[in-house]
């Protein structure tokens, strides 16, 4: 992509209205424009980034033998009825009324309707396991929305609901999602601790939150420093592999790391030593629940088991919090300049500047290299435009490209180009051919 062709609208003053860092970098990058209150356009920059984030999530619920489909985001009043929850849900769901008065609502979450579905296509526990998920728009009316996508109205979340037979089943569900989850997190350049956590309005007795560490963070966490040491790493598990699902749970959710509703502080100083006791804030990026028949059981969602009997199925559902993650990822991955993309979600591979638009050696230099980028499967964001380079520096460390190759007459009457780490600051110069051998390089393990 050319800028010069390119929408990227970025800001030169900093929002006021922005209190952290993530909001005000995504607007000054031009990633996204408010609607209303809690309601936001993707513009072209965020909105591969949605995409990038998005993929990620398929790629790892898929590897885990979930299956994708799409739900919509207006839902009968009906089904929810029927749960029990179209009263207890409150404000924050958007009612509306059709022309033929037929009470509707935008899907704050997707349990009923998926139960739905299944009660009218599975009756037998030979269809099962059985693992459904979305990603989708969810609407939720926040009394403050805030701090950007990661508080919004309308938000993405992908949501994923599971069927068994049996509970211990069903835990199996549970351990594996949140083996997917983990992965997912790491491949964004994250890290997401599983902390045990309180059910909340979609209910349910096991379930844990995935918190990002940050000062910004909405919920006050405690845990045990042993925790951040962990990684999983490209561990490959066996989605039916039950004893590895349940040794990895076991591994991350042993220790103390509990958010500020379920914080209890006498087992915090009991469990944990003092010098490893560690206060702090975090993000929530997703949730686990396992809920049992809570579902099934009103909504008539049973299988005939293999004696014979009609059993309600035991669910679970498992979020991610697709657009926010965009703000926790900034959160975690910014300085005073501007953004720094993990390169697993990048919204480009690589930034190419030309320091001498209009000179012939620079801009065949910069055509070639970027058909040779492209040649490699690399997507190139090219700064083809008359700006001072400064000016084309500061653009690029805004909007956090992880590489950026500079091309300029001098380096040219040497052969080579500067390639520079938008982390370290550190560049090396080299042949256009090295660099974008180098890039690939780079690349290779986020593709
Ligand atoms: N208003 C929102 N804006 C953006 N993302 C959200 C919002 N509400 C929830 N999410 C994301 O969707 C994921 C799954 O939804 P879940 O039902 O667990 O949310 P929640 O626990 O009600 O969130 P919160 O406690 O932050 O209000 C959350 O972990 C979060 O990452
Ligand atoms: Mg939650």
């Amino acid at each position: 992509m050319r800028l010069s062709r390119y929408f990227l609208p970025v800001l030169k003053e900093t929002p006021s209205e922005a209190q952290i860092a993530s909001h005000r970098l995504m607007l000054r990058a031009g990633m996204i424009k408010q609607a209303s209150a809690g309601i936001y356009s993707w513009l072209p920059l965020g909105w591969r980034v949605l995409k990038r984030v998005e993929q990620i999530v398929h790629e790892e619920q898929q590897r885990m033998g979930h299956i994708p489909m799409l739900m919509p985001t207006i839902q009968p009043a009906d089904l929810w009825q029927e749960s029990g929850r179209y009263n207890a849900y409150g404000p924050e769901m958007l009612r509306i009324r059709d022309r033929h008065d037929r009470d509707m609502l935008f899907g704050p979450t997707n349990e009923e309707m998926i139960t739905d579905i299944f009660r009218a296509h599975v009756s037998s526990y030979r269809d099962l396991p059985l693992t459904l998920y979305h990603v989708q728009w969810k609407f939720r009316d926040e009394v403050r929305p805030r701090f950007g996508v990661m508080r919004g109205r309308e938000f993405l979340m992908k949501d994923g609901y599971n069927f068994d037979l049996t509970y211990e089943d069903a835990l199996h569900a549970y351990n594996r999602h949140l083996v997917s989850y983990l992965r997912t997190y790491e491949r964004m350049g994250l890290q997401a601790i599983p902390m045990r956590a309180e059910s909340g309005p979609i209910g349910g007795d096991d379930t844990h939150e995935f918190l990002v560490l940050a000062e910004t963070g909405e919920s006050g966490v405690f845990y045990d420093s042993e925790i951040t040491d962990l990684r999983f790493g490209d561990r490959q598990i066996d989605p039916d592999d039950r004893e590895g699902c349940r040794a990895v749970l076991e591994e991350f959710t042993s220790r103390y790391a509990r958010t500020d509703d379920t914080h209890d502080a006498a087992a915090f100083e009991a469990q944990v030593p003092e010098e490893r006791r560690r206060e702090a804030r975090g993000i929530e990026v997703g949730q686990i629940f396992y809920f049992g028949t809570k579902y099934s059981e009103p909504m008539g969602a049973t299988v005939v088991d293999p004696e014979g009997n009609r059993v309600p199925v035991h669910m679970g559902s498992h979020g991610i919090g697709v657009s926010r993650l965009l703000g926790a990822i900034i959160e975690a991955n910014h300085d005073e300049r501007g953004i720094i993309w993990p390169e697993g979600v990048t919204p480009f591979h690589v930034g190419l500047v030309n320091l001498k638009q209009g000179d012939a050696t620079a801009d065949t230099a910069c055509d070639q290299i970027y058909a040779a980028l492209g040649q490699a499967g690399l997507d190139t964001l090219y700064h083809d435009g008359d700006d001072r380079a400064g000016a084309k520096f500061a653009t690029m460390d805004l909007i956090g490209l992880p590489w950026r190759i500079t091309v300029g007459p001098r380096g040219l009457e040497k052969g080579v180009v500067e390639l520079t780490s938008r982390r370290t600051g550190e560049s090396e110069e080299m042949t256009p051919e090295q660099a974008v051998t180098r890039l690939a390089q780079i690349y290779a393990p986020h593709r």
